[in-house]
C-alpha cells in the first residue's frame, strides 16, 4: 500500500510494514485538523481491508510529532452537535487504530501532545527520542476541556490513575525520560535509532506495557471514590470547580465509569462536549491564541543568537543567566568580584538539578554558564544583558565602558524596572541600540518578558530581541518606555487599594480571599509581601511622582519599621518557615472589596491602552495573564470588561468615586471603548 494524500504519505516497505507519514500541508507543525482526520479515515478504511504486517505512525516535520487537535477549529464550532461530531470523529479514529489486527507503533521526536498523544496511545507501542525537545502530555485542561479522543481512558489503562490523573489534571507534559519511567513510552532512543527501534517493536511484538498490579488496583471500584476525593482536593488547591470545571469533570467520568470501558469512552466524549460550551473554555482558547500571538512576535528565523553576556549576578541577573544556560545558550556572567557571582552559580545548579535529568544534560548546562568577573565575554556576545543596581549613573558608566567593546550589531539590553531608556541611552554613542528586556521575579517561573522600546527603537531591534526571548521559551511583549511599563503600572493601583482596605481595618485574609475568589492566583496582600514591601514602595513612589498615584501611608510605615514582607519574616502577614501565618476566622469579603480591587486594575488598564503603552487590548490581556496570572478563565482584564459591558463598568466606577474618592474617577479612555463599534451599529 503506497500513496500520497495532501497531508499523509503511505509507504509499504519490503517487510510489509506500512509507514504512515504525517506532514500537514501549509503548516509548521502537525495538528489533527478536520482534513487530516478525514484523510486518515480514508487511509484506515484501506488498512482495515488489507492489513499490513505492522503500522508505524511518523511525523515528517522537524518540529515534532503531533501538537494536538487544531485549536483554531474549536473557535469555529457553532453548535453542540458540531462539537460532538469533532469529538466522535477523533474517538472513532483512535478506536480503529487500536482495533487493527497488526502491531502498531508511534515514533515520537519532539512534542506529542493532546490529540497527538491520544492517537499514539491507541497504538500498541510508543517509541520516543531522548531529545530535550521531546515533550509528551495531555494539556487539554489548559483549554478548559479534557482529553476527548479516548486519551483519558487509555492513559489511565496504560500507567494507572495514580500517575495519569495528576498529569492530566494539571495538563502537564513530561520529557522523554519521565515518560519512559512512567511507562507512557516503551523505549527511549537517540534520534538516529528511532526508525530501527520502531521496526523492531512491530516485528518482534513484545507484550504491551501494563501498569503494575498495585497501580491497576487504583481504578478498582472500592478505591476509586477514595482516590477521586484526593484528586479533587489537590485540584481545589489550584482551581475552583466554578471557574475551572474541566478537571473535576475528568475525575467524575473516571470515578463513575471506569468499570465499563464503552460507557467510560462515551462519558468522556459527552463530558468534553459539555465543557466545550462553557465560558471558561472559550476564554482559555482565547488565552491560547494570545500566547501564540506573543510567540509569533519572536519568529525572525534568520536571527539565531548563541552567546549571551549578563552583567550583574544578583537576584535577577543571576537567574536570567541560569535560565539562558538551561535553554542552550552559552552564557558568561559578570559582577564586580567573583564572590558576587558564586551564589548565582549555586542557584543555577539547583535549577539544573530540578529541570535537567539525566546527568549529562545537567553537566552540559553547567558548562554553558561561565563566571566572568572580568567581562571577557562582552566582545563575543550576541546580546549583552545589564541587570546591575537600579541607579542611572552607575548603569550609564557601565555602558560607556562596554559599548566600544561590543560587537557592532550585538543587542544591548537592560533589565531596568523604572529608569527611562531615554535617560540610560544618553551614555551611548548610539542610544537607539539600547532596548529594555524586563523580566519578572522569579525568572524561572514567570513567562512574560516586556520588551521596552522608545520612539527611536528600530523595529528590526524589537524583532531580534523578541526572537531571542522566544528562543529562551519566554513570551515577549513589546511595550512603550513609560513608568511601570504595562504590568507593574496596572498591578500597582490594585495593590495600593488592597493596602487602603487594610488600613480601613479589613483583615489581610479577607482582602486576599476577595481576589482569589475572583480568580487571581494569589491575593494582593500576600503578593505585596512576596514581592517585598520595599520594592512595592519604590515602584509606587515612581508611579506616584510620574502619574499622580497616591501612596498609602501604611505602606511607608511598614517599610520604615523594617517589615518588608516574606524576606524579613514579617510584612502584612507574619511568616514561619517561609509560610504566612493566616487566620481561618477572618470574615468573608463583601462584594465591595472585590469591586474596589478590580475597579482600580481595570481603570488603569484602560488608561494604559489610551496611552498606547501596548499595541492593543488583546496584548494587554496577554500581558496581565502571563505577567500576573490575572484570572485566565476570564480571558484578561479587557475581555472581562467586554463581558460585563463597558457602560455598566463606568457606572460602577462613578459609584465608587462618589463613595471612596477621586482615585476611582473613570479614565477618559473609557469613552473610546464605549463608542459604538461597527458590530454594535444599528442595534
Ligand atoms: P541585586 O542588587 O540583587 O543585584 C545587582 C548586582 O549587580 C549585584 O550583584 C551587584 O554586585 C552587581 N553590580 C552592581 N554594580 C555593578 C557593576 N558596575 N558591574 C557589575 N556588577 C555590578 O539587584 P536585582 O534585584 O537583581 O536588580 C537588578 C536590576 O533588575 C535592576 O535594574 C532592577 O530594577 C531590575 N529588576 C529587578 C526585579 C526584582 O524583582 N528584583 C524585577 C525586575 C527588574
Amino acid at each position: 500500500m503506497n500513496g500520497k494524500y495532501q497531508h499523509w504519505t503511505l509507504e509499504t516497505d519490503d517487510d510489509k510494514l506500512l509507514w504512515l507519514h504525517l506532514d500537514k500541508a501549509g503548516a509548521s507543525a502537525n495538528t489533527l485538523s478536520k482534513e487530516v482526520l478525514e484523510e486518515l479515515d480514508d487511509i484506515l478504511t484501506g488498512v482495515e481491508k488489507t492489513p499490513p504486517d505492522g503500522l508505524l505512525l511518523v511525523s515528517d516535520k522537524a518540529s515534532g510529532f503531533i501538537a494536538g487537535a487544531d485549536v483554531k477549529e474549536f473557535t469555529e464550532v457553532k453548535s453542540r452537535d458540531e462539537a460532538a461530531a469533532i469529538i466522535h470523529r477523533g474517538q472513532r479514529m483512535a478506536d480503529r487504530i487500536e482495533a487493527l489486527p497488526c502491531a502498531t507503533a508511534a515514533l515520537i521526536d519532539g512534542f506529542c501532545l493532546g490529540g497527538g498523544l491520544e492517537l499514539a496511545l491507541a497504538c500498541d507501542y510508543r517509541i520516543a527520542t531522548d531529545s530535550l525537545n521531546t515533550r509528551i502530555g495531555l494539556p487539554e485542561v489548559k483549554l478548559g476541556i479534557h482529553p476527548g479522543f479516548g486519551g483519558s481512558v487509555r492513559l489511565i489503562e496504560l500507567i494507572g490513575a495514580v500517575d495519569a490523573m495528576p498529569l492530566m489534571l494539571a495538563g502537564r507534559a513530561v520529557g522523554g525520560y519521565k515518560a519512559k519511567k512512567l511507562g507512557m513510552v516503551d523505549a527511549l532512543v537517540p534520534k538516529r535509532h528511532l526508525v530501527a527501534a520502531g521496526r523492531d517493536f512491530v516485528t518482534r511484538k513484545p507484550a504491551r506495557h501494563q501498569p503494575g498490579r498495585l497501580r491497576a488496583l487504583a481504578s478498582s471500584r472500592p478505591l476509586r471514590p477514595l482516590l477521586a476525593g484526593k484528586f479533587r482536593k489537590e485540584v481545589a488547591k489550584k482551581a475552583s470547580k466554578e471557574h475551572y470545571p474541566a478537571p473535576y469533570a475528568l475525575i467524575e467520568t473516571w470515578e463513575k465509569h471506569a468499570d465499563n470501558r464503552r460507557q467510560w469512552l462515551d462519558a468522556e466524549a459527552q463530558s468534553v462536549t459539555d465543557l466545550f460550551e462553557t465560558d471558561t473554555a472559550h476564554n482559555l482558547v482565547r488565552v491560547f491564541f494570545l500566547q501564540e500571538r506573543m510567540k509569533s512576535l519572536g519568529k525572525q528565523k534568520d536571527y539565531q543568537p548563541k552567546r549571551v553576556h549578563v552583567i550583574g549576578a544578583g537576584v535577577m541577573g543571576g537567574d536570567i543567566a541560569a535560565w539562558c544556560a538551561l535553554q542552550g545558550f552559552s552564557v558568561t556572567l559578570q559582577d564586580r568580584e567573583p564572590k558576587y557571582i558564586a551564589p548565582a552559580i549555586k542557584r543555577a545548579k539547583k535549577l539544573f538539578d530540578m529541570k535537567l535529568r539525566p546527568k549529562h544534560l545537567n553537566t552540559a548546562a553547567g558548562d554553558r554558564l561561565i563566571p566572568d568577573h572580568k567581562g571577557l565575554g562582552i566582545e563575543k556576545a550576541d546580546i549583552v544583558i545589564e541587570a546591575i543596581v537600579e541607579n542611572a549613573e552607575i548603569k550609564q558608566a557601565l555602558y560607556r565602558e562596554i559599548e566600544p567593546r561590543m560587537q557592532p550589531d550585538a543587542i544591548l539590553a537592560t533589565n531596568t524596572s523604572s529608569i527611562k531608556l531615554e535617560t540610560l541611552g544618553e551614555a551611548l554613542d548610539k542610544p537607539e541600540r539600547l532596548i529594555g528586556i524586563h523580566f519578572f521575579n522569579p525568572v524561572a517561573k514567570m513567562q512574560l518578558v516586556e520588551i521596552v522600546r522608545t520612539d527611536a527603537t528600530p523595529q528590526e531591534l524589537i524583532d531580534r530581541t523578541s526572537t531571542f526571548i522566544a528562543n529562551m521559551r519566554k513570551l515577549p511583549l513589546p511595550v512603550k518606555s513609560s513608568p511601570g511599563f504595562l504590568v507593574n503600572r496596572v498591578l500597582m493601583p490594585y495593590l495600593l487599594e488592597a493596602v487602603e482596605l487594610l488600613s480601613e481595618g479589613n483583615a489581610p485574609e479577607t482582602i486576599d480571599r476577595a481576589a482569589t475568589d475572583f480568580g487571581m492566583p494569589m491575593g494582593p496582600i500576600l503578593l505585596a509581601d512576596t514581592v517585598g514591601l520595599d520594592i512595592c514602595l519604590s515602584v509606587a513612589n515612581i508611579l506616584g511622582e510620574q502619574l499622580g498615584v497616591a501612596v498609602p501611608e501604611k505602606l511607608k510605615q511598614m517599610v520604615d519599621a523594617g517589615k518588608l514582607g516574606k524576606k524579613s519574616g514579617e510584612g502584612f502577614y507574619r511568616y514561619e518557615k517561609g509560610k504566612p501565618v493566616s487566620s481561618k476566622d477572618a470574615p468573608a469579603p463583601d462584594a465591595v472589596v472585590t469591586d474596589r480591587l478590580i475597579a482600580r486594575l481595570l481603570n488603569e488598564s484602560v488608561a494604559v491602552l489610551r496611552e498606547g503603552v501596548v499595541e492593543d487590548a488583546d496584548l494587554l490581556d496577554a500581558g496581565m495573564i502571563f505577567g500576573t496570572g490575572f484570572a485566565p478563565f476570564r480571558g484578561g482584564p479587557m475581555n472581562y470588561v467586554k463581558h460585563i459591558g463597558e457602560g455598566q463598568f463606568v457606572q460602577k466606577l462613578q459609584q465608587l468615586e462618589k463613595q471612596f474618592g477621586e482615585r476611582f474617577k473613570p479614565d477618559s479612555g473609557w469613552k473610546n471603548l464605549q463608542e459604538p463599534r461597527p458590530r454594535d451599529a444599528g442595534q
